[in-house]
């Protein structure tokens, strides 16, 4: 059997309901994956599966190569961080922090050189001597981490571990893990629904619906080649715009037509757009691919109609509409930038994005 984090043909059933149908997952030896999806699409259930928190309706589990679906949580050699996660109240930070260590009789020096390199990491080390009473959410959350990553363990487990840090507390949390990921060389698997935390930190991005995986890949390949128009809306903040329009094929040329819009295919979906189905499609237009002006040849005029302009200092978002139609649009136009007005704005015909209008796979 291959080592790493293995779970095939999982079903996870509360009572009549079935909130798992059938997962199939193969998470490699020292991978970093990262599971997101909206809130109840199964997230947590699916750590706690690994975890052995929670059984499996059916289906098996192997950790390392050794079939864990009957095993109790403590013969798994995993470490977990919780979402809803209880530090123990009369014990101090440093603490908390070492008591699984102290559990296993790790030696005191060992402990103490472990303790204090997680203090490091996570900010904590004025903090060592206090009660969790005494601490803010953030901190009490980065105590809860240190707890996990004091310990060796096969596979680390997070789930959402940074949400009740502030913003910039993430982002250099973000880096840390990563690094920590690099030092240590072990698989985890971490669950969030923030798209940015799983673009930046993962090997691979594994995103759900309803219980169901519907894309598993790299960062770069779920955001330039979503498997369909959820994980296209998914991934890539602002939101893409999905706008109907249809195949039009003059002259073998082929482009998409909408309300108040022609757009040229890129190559790379030429022959795909094709061979489509239907005539009937959906165009998706990420909002970071308008400019002000065309940079290039490839870039196409499209009449916008602004309703809001929103200055965010690296750019300015637009939501417009086209044709009728909602759709955002984000421009940089340098430090003079002013409320940006109704005109003809310009998109990156590369960057186009097509899929199917009826069962909404990508094209
Ligand atoms: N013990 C339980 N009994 C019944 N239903 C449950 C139980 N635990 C979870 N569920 C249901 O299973 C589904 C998946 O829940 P889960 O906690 O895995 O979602 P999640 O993706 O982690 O969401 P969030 O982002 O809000 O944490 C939800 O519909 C939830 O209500
Ligand atoms: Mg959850």
């Amino acid at each position: 059997m291959a080592g790493g984090v293995v779970l095939k043909d999982i079903v996870k059933s509360f009572g009549d309901v079935t909130v798992i149908p059938d997962l199939n997952l193969d998470v490699a030896e020292g991978e970093f994956v990262v599971l997101v999806g909206p809130s109840g699409c199964g997230k947590s259930t699916t750590l706690r599966m690994i975890a052995g928190l929670e059984k499996v309706s059916s289906g098996s589990i192997s950790i390392a190569g050794r079939d864990v679906t009957w095993e109790r949580p403590k013969q798994r050699d995993i470490a977990m961080v919780f979402q809803s996660y209880a530090l123990y109240p009369h014990m101090n930070v440093g603490e908390n922090m070492s008591f699984a260590l102290r559990l296993a009789r790790t030696s005191k020096e060992e402990v103490k050189e472990r303790v204090l390199r997680a203090a490091e990491m996570l900010e904590l080390t004025p903090y060592l001597d206090r009660k969790p009473k005494d601490l803010s959410g953030g901190q009490r959350q980065r105590v809860a981490m240190g707890r996990a990553v004091v310990r060796d363990a096969y596979c680390f487990l997070f789930d959402e571990p940074l949400s009740n840090l502030d913003a910039k507390l993430r982002a250099s949390m973000r880096t840390e893990l990563a690094l920590l990921h690099k030092r240590l060389g072990r698989t985890m698997i971490y669950v969030t629904h923030d798209q940015i935390e799983a673009m930046t930190m993962a090997d691979r991005i594994v995103i759900m619906k309803d219980g169901l995986i519907q894309q598993v890949g790299t960062p770069k390949e779920v955001y330039n080649e979503p498997a369909n128009v959820f994980v296209a809306t998914f991934i890539g903040s602002p939101s893409m715009t999905l706008l109907d329009a249809e195949l039009v094929d003059e002259a073998g040329q082929i482009s998409v037509r909408g309300s108040g819009f022609e757009l040229p295919i890129p190559d790379r979906l030429a022959a795909r757009a094709k061979g489509a189905k239907s005539r009937n499609i959906r165009v998706g237009l990420r909002p970071e691919h308008f400019a002000g002006t065309a940079l290039d040849d490839d870039f196409a005029p499209l009449d916008l109609t602004v309703k809001v302009s929103e200055y965010i200092g690296s750019s300015q978002f637009l939501a417009a509409e086209l044709g009728g139609a909602d759709i955002t649009a984000a421009v940089d136009v340098g430090p003079e930038s002013d409320l940006l007005s109704d005109g003809t704005y310009y998109f990156d015909t590369r960057r186009v994005y097509l899929f199917d209008r009826e069962n909404g796979l990508a094209i």
